[in-house]
C-alpha cells in the first residue's frame, strides 16, 4: 500500500491489510463510511482518506487517533473492457472525432482515482452506445492536455489536423476539448478555417463521466450529431444549455464563453443567440444567419503572432504596466478590457499616444461582456479615441486576443492591422446585442 497516504491514515490503512482499490468501511467518531479506497491527492490534508463512495462522488474521511479501517473485499485488478462495438453502419453520416485532453476525453481509473486519455472509436462507443446509431464514427488523440496549457501552437496544430479532416470524406468534425479554455481555442478555428463546408464542434464536460450527474455522454451525442447532420457548417462549442438535462446548446466559436467555473450550463453566448438548440427531438436554429454546410467557399487561413496582450483595467492600475510589458514582450498589439462603455484611467492617455506612434495596435472592449463599447459618450472615451485607441464593438476579450494574434500574422502594417480588428470576419462582432442570459 501507498497511495500518498503518510503517518496516521497509513498506520490505519496498513492494520486493515488494505489496499488502494479495495472496498473498506472507515469507522470514526463522526460516522461510518463505505467506499472504495482512493490514492490521496498530493495536496490533500494528511490526517483525510479519501473513499469512493457508491454514488460516485469522492469524499475525503478525517480520521483520529481512535479511527478503524475495516478492509471489506479485495480490489478487482482495474480491467476496462471495451464492449465490442457493433460494426459501423454504412449507411451512417461519418464524423471524425479528435481528442485533446480535458475532462471529456478521460477516463477514471477506479482504483487509482487518476484519470486518463481514452478515445478510441471502441471507447467512446462502448462509454455512449447511443453514439453507434448516430454516425460511423473514427476518433483519435491529436494531444492530451488540460486546456489551461493551451497556446496557439496547439490552436495551429488542431488547425491543421482539422483542415485535413474538412477535406476527406467525413461529414463533420467533432473536438473533445478541456472547458477552461474551450472559448479561445473555438475563437482561434473560427479564424482559420473559414467558412468550413462542415460543422467543426468542439465539446467538453463540466463534471467527470464518473460522477451522476456528468454532462459528458449527452455532449458527446450532441455534438456527433451535429457534426453529422446539421445544416449549419461553423465552428462552434455543444454544451448543456441550461439545468436540466434534455437541451444542447450549439454556440458561434466566436460569441462563446465559459461563465461559471462547475455548473452544467457554464457556457453562453454573448451579445447573440446561440447558432442552435439540440435536443432528442431535433435541431432548432435560432441564428438568423449562419454558413450552409456543403458551400464551396472554405478557406484554410492559418497562422497566429504571439506577440499581443489581453490586459484587464482595474482602478488605480498605472501605465507602466502596460510600458513594462510592451518593452519585455515586444508586443506588437494590445486588446484592453476596459470599464463600462470601454475606459481605463485617463493617466494611460500619454502611454497611448506613444504606442499608437510606434505603431502598437491598441484595441478596447468592456470587462461588462453584455452591450458593446461606446467610447463617444464620455470625454474620457473620446480622448482614448484621440489617443489612438480602436473600439472593438461587442467582440469578446477573449476572442478580440486570439482575433489580434490571427490578424498580427497576416498584415505587417498598422492601418491594415486596425481595419482588419474594426471589421467583422466571421460573426464576432456586430449585430444586435441580445440582453443578459438569453445564450
Ligand atoms: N482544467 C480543465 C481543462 O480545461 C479540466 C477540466 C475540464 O475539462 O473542464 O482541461
Amino acid at each position: 500500500m501507498d497511495g500518498g497516504y503518510t503517518g496516521l491514515c497509513r498506520r490505519l490503512i496498513s492494520e486493515a491489510g488494505a489496499s488502494i482499490g479495495d472496498e473498506v468501511l472507515v469507522v470514526t467518531r463522526k460516522g461510518e463510511y463505505r467506499g472504495f479506497l482512493m490514492m490521496r491527492y498530493e495536496l490533500g490534508a494528511a490526517d483525510h482518506i479519501v473513499l469512493k463512495l457508491a454514488n460516485g462522488y469522492n469524499i475525503g474521511v478525517k480520521v483520529w487517533d481512535d479511527s478503524r479501517v475495516v478492509k471489506l473485499s479485495e480490489s478487482r485488478p482495474p480491467s476496462f473492457r471495451a464492449v465490442e462495438p457493433p460494426p459501423p453502419d454504412p449507411g451512417l453520416p461519418h464524423v471524425a472525432v479528435i481528442s485533446t485532453g480535458g475532462t471529456i476525453a478521460s477516463r477514471v481509473d477506479y482504483r487509482t482515482g487518476g484519470v486518463r486519455p481514452a478515445l478510441t472509436a471502441s471507447d467512446l462507443l462502448s462509454a455512449v452506445p447511443e453514439l453507434s446509431g448516430i454516425a460511423r464514427i473514427s476518433a483519435e488523440v491529436l494531444m492530451s492536455i488540460y486546456s489551461e496549457n493551451m497556446n496557439p501552437r496547439n490552436w495551429a496544430l488542431m488547425a491543421e489536423r482539422v483542415d485535413s479532416l474538412l477535406r476527406s470524406d467525413v461529414d463533420g468534425v467533432v473536438i473533445a476539448h478541456g472547458t477552461d479554455t474551450m472559448g479561445y481555442s473555438a475563437a482561434a478555428l473560427s479564424f482559420v478555417l473559414q467558412q468550413p463546408p462542415k460543422p467543426v464542434v468542439l465539446v467538453g464536460s463540466q463534471r467527470s463521466s464518473d460522477r451522476p450527474s456528468s454532462d459528458a455522454a449527452l455532449n458527446l451525442v450532441a455534438a456527433v450529431d451535429i457534426a453529422a447532420k446539421a445544416p449549419i457548417a461553423e465552428v462552434g462549442v455543444c454544451m448543456h444549455l441550461g439545468h436540466s438535462d434534455d437541451v444542447i446548446a450549439f454556440h458561434r466559436g466566436v460569441r462563446v464563453v465559459k461563465l461559471h467555473t462547475s455548473s452544467r450550463s457554464a457556457f453562453k453566448s454573448v451579445n447573440c443567440e446561440p447558432l442552435a438548440l439540440w435536443t432528442r427531438s431535433g435541431l432548432k436554429i435560432q441564428a438568423e444567419k449562419y454558413h450552409r454546410r456543403g458551400g464551396d467557399d472554405y478557406r484554410f487561413m492559418p497562422g497566429f503572432d504571439e506577440r499581443a496582450l489581453l490586459l484587464k483595467f482595474y482602478p488605480g492600475m498605472s501605465p507602466e504596466v502596460l510600458e513594462v510589458l510592451r518593452e519585455r514582450l515586444c508586443l506588437r498589439g494590445v486588446v484592453l478590457e476596459g470599464t463600462g462603455l470601454g475606459h481605463v484611467s485617463s493617466s494611460f492617455i500619454p502611454t497611448l499616444k506613444r504606442l499608437r506612434d510606434e505603431g502598437v495596435f491598441v484595441g478596447m472592449t468592456s470587462q461588462c461582456r453584455y452591450g458593446r463599447v461606446d467610447m463617444l459618450v464620455y470625454d474620457n472615451g473620446r480622448d482614448l479615441l484621440r489617443a489612438g485607441v480602436v473600439p472593438l464593438d461587442n467582440m469578446l476579450a477573449e476572442t478580440a486576443l486570439v482575433k489580434l494574434m490571427w490578424v498580427l500574422a497576416r498584415a505587417e502594417e498598422y492601418e491594415e492591422v486596425k481595419r482588419l480588428m474594426a471589421t467583422n470576419l466571421v460573426g464576432e462582432m456586430g449585430g444586435r446585442s441580445m440582453p443578459e442570459g438569453v445564450g
